[in-house]
């Protein structure tokens, strides 16, 4: 049978909830900054380690948006992407959702050629030689204004045909989806798909809103739907994705420990959930982490484990040919 360990590193899985820049290791982030002759308010990978102590998702983000000031060339963002290919490929992931934050660069004057093109490289070569397939999610800051997220739009116009869906992140409280309707119903008519960060710190108010007001294809996060049993009778009857976060919820403080993670709540409710990483350097671990960290936590099953592993290749925007494709892999590891 093998270790638990083991067995959750065969499974096929999709990450579908992972943003780039929150995989910027701390070693990475050094060796950039010395590369771009930037300077960084650490004086060594202990002491940012040390700095990542949040108690909300806005302490997290403060950091996390510095941390990317590091982020200078279409280089570095290959190279932070195939850092991310090379653990997620250990990990056992063969095709990854991934969220990039324009608005974090171009706002310092990083073009969004040198940030896309970067990612596209990256995942040209994670494809040809890891043998993991990817898209691109372009996530708006929800901080920042409507009209901000248009511009993004418009500047993503030369490469729509590489970037699968919008997403919606940043701090939640405050920033709710209907903030974003306009530009969510322009991007739908350009042909892209929708995902929207809702209920992490958001009341279910907000999941409503994404799935009303924005036609969201999948909720990420979407813990505090908990609250509402109507809502999650309705995410469970539509077959709607929610990409959970374990290792970050334990982090940002969405659950005191990682002992009164809902995961099973949520599969026992019918509800369609995923396992995934957020933001991997900052939050303690890769995906594989995460699956490990809720089934000791949670006392999951193998069989859990699979239909996690299934819902992730369910809930992703691959054609249905590759998720069939996917899914007799599952089986063929679930059954050895
Ligand atoms: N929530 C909101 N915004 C984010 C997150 C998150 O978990 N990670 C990176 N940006
Ligand atoms: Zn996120």
């Amino acid at each position: 049978m093998g270790t638990l360990e083991g067995f959750i590193r065969r499974l096929p899985k999709a990450e579908l909830h992972l943003h780039i820049e929150g995989s910027l290791e701390p070693e990475l982030m050094f060796a950039l900054a010395e590369r771009n002759g930037i300077a960084i308010p650490y004086a060594s990978v202990e002491d940012v380690r040390a700095a990542y102590a949040f108690s909300n998702l806005q302490d997290f983000l403060d950091i996390y948006y510095a941390g990317a000031g590091v982020l200078q060339t279409e280089a570095d963002f290959r190279d932070l992407a195939m850092a991310y290919f090379e653990r997620a490929a250990a990990d056992g992931v063969v095709h990854a959702e991934i969220m990039f934050d324009p608005q974090t660069h171009t706002d310092r004057g990083i073009t969004f050629g040198a940030v896309i093109e970067g990612l596209l490289a990256a995942m040209t070569e994670a494809e040809a030689r890891l043998g993991i397939t990817s898209l691109l999610i372009l996530s708006f800051l929800r901080h920042l204004s409507e009209a901000a997220a248009f511009e993004t739009l418009a500047m993503a116009e030369p490469w729509l045909e590489r970037i699968a869906a919008v997403g919606l992140d940043s701090s939640e409280l405050g920033h709710p989806p209907a903030k974003f309707a306009r530009v969510f119903a322009a991007a739908r008519a350009k042909g892209l798909k929708l995902t929207a960060h809702a209920g992490e710190e958001g009341p279910p108010a907000y999941v409503h809103e994404a799935l009303d007001v924005l036609g969201v294809e999948r909720i990420d996060h979407g813990n505090r739907a908990l609250e509402d049993p109507a809502l999650v009778a309705r995410l469970a009857a539509e077959g709607m994705t929610l990409t959970v976060c374990p290792l970050s919820n334990l982090k940002l403080c969405v659950v005191d420990d990682l002992a009164a993670h809902p995961i099973d709540r949520m599969l026992v409710a019918g509800l369609k959930v995923t396992v995934n990483s957020d933001d991997p350097a900052y939050f303690g671990g890769y995906v594989a982490d995460n699956y490990r960290a809720v089934a000791e936590a949670r006392g999951l099953t193998r069989a859990d484990l699979v239909q996690l592993a299934k819902n992730s290749i369910t809930g992703c925007f691959l054609p249905p040919d590759e998720v069939a494709r996917h899914l007799a892999a599952i089986d063929a590891v679930a059954h050895d």
